[in-house]
């Protein structure tokens, strides 16, 4: 089953060897999980936070940049105002990746895999958000949501579509060069100021091509990059199995496939947000159903309360290997990082977890503040937080 999948990843992506390599390991990795269960049902604490119109993008069938389905990709974008308005802030949709025909195929029937099914409208909350009040640094920039549709991080590269019964495109490197250039005609190319952000598998498209937003944008722009719960560890789970790990070593070099490698490799200043005890990791990196053969960490995995002292300690040295995994990063002078140890996934674009009087901090400081102070050069951001449960201000998931 794996080297069926393996094949066809191989097949489709494009000639940029590390990036086939992290994604096909990371979805090897999540080969337990159909679908991401990343979009956490939190509401922001605005009551009516302003809408942002999709726009689908021009000329998406000519250019190649299409969904999983053929579909135009689209945005959602709100302009800036004031002092921002030269400001640009870009945020890419996460859910999870397709990791086979099978599972991209029922994607194709979602909002993840095709623009037949996505919103006309979404809410602008969080980092997205125009109140001074809930987002004090970036409220009156340019905001872009970007839409995930291709199923890899926009980072597939297929030139031919796979065919078996069903059509699907895996285009993510084009759908991200199309969009950037339309966005790069609406104003992005006179920007003063950028920052290209996304959370969980948009936070890792974020890694991948934040060299390359770089690279587009004029020498003189400020650029940056807010990877937010995209920080997907190469840890073995509780059975101890490596299965996957183990079949790629035969495929590719293991070296380059996670954030960890990417991070080495990518010059442009990089904050990671990042909880401690990702419950998305958890429940499937650390403790995936296929490896908790009797069932004994259902009730861990759905809230970290119902953990019992060996489980804690399980979930404790996957905070260690984070921070083992990060420890190199902290030495770079640009780079910003804030961990904090809740049981949460994304942190960035809800008001309730972003910037708010009972969001949550790390040294009194909101995600928001930290973000701030490292985009503008106020101060170095390095929160790191004490083990849970020390942190009274975690907004922790309950799934129970
Ligand atoms: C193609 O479709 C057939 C029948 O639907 C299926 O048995 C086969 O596994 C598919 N091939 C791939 C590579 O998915
Ligand atoms: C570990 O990996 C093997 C494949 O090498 C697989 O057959 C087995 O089911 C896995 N064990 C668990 C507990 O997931
Ligand atoms: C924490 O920060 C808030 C402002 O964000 C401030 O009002 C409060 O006094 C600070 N608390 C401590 C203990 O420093």
């Amino acid at each position: 089953m794996a080297s069926h999948r393996g094949v066809i990843w191989l097949r489709k992506l494009g000639n940029k060897d590390y990036i086939i390599i992290s994604l096909a390991l990371l979805l090897l990795i999540i080969i337990l999980t159909t679908f991401d269960s990343s979009s956490p049902p939190i509401q922001s604490t605005t009551p009516n936070p302003p809408l942002g119109k999709l726009s689908l993008l021009r000329n998406a069938k000519s250019l190649g940049a299409v969904c999983l389905d053929g579909s135009p990709p689209g945005y959602h974008f709100r302009k800036g105002f004031g002092s921002g308005s030269r400001n640009w802030l870009l945020h890419i949709e996460g859910g999870g990746w397709c990791n086979s025909i099978k599972s991209c195929s029922l994607r194709q029937l979602t909002a993840l895999g095709s623009s037949n099914f996505m919103e006309h409208e979404v809410p602008f909350s969080g980092i997205l958000s125009e109140d001074a009040l809930q987002n004090p640094d970036f409220f009156n920039w340019n905001k872009v949501k970007i839409r995930y549709c291709d199923g890899a991080s926009l980072s597939g590269n297929a030139e031919s579509e796979f065919h078996n019964g069903t059509k699907l495109f895996f285009r993510g490197r084009v759908i991200w060069k199309a969009i950037i250039d339309e966005i790069m005609s609406k104003g992005l190319g006179t920007s003063k100021q950028a920052l290209l952000s996304g959370c969980s598998a948009g936070g890792l498209a974020t890694l991948i091509h934040c060299d390359d937003f770089r690279e587009i944008l004029p020498k003189n722009v400020d650029v940056k990059c807010l990877a937010d719960a995209s920080f997907f560890l190469d840890e073995s789970d509780i059975s101890g199995n490596y299965t996957m790990r183990s079949f790629y070593r035969d495929v590719v070099h293991l070296q380059c496939f996670f954030p960890q490698e990417i991070l080495k490799n990518t010059k442009t200043p990089i904050f990671l947000v990042n909880p401690a005890y990702d419950f998305w990791q958890i429940q499937n990196i650390l403790s995936p159903d296929a490896s908790d053969l009797y069932q004994s960490w259902q009730h861990c995995k759905r809230n970290i309360k119902n953990c019992n002292p060996n489980q804690l300690d399980i979930l404790h040295g996957f905070r260690s290997s984070l921070l083992k995994a990060v420890n190199e990063f902290l030495n770079n002078k640009d780079g910003g990082v804030f961990i904090n140890s809740c049981f949460i996934h994304c942190q960035t674009f809800m008001a309730s977890t972003w910037h708010s009087p009972n969001s949550p901090r790390v040294n009194n400081k909101t995600i928001a503040e930290a973000v701030g102070d490292w985009y503008f050069n106020r101060k170095a951001v390095k929160e790191i937080d004490c083990p849970y449960p020390c942190n009274p201000t975690c907004h922790n998931m309950d799934f129970s």
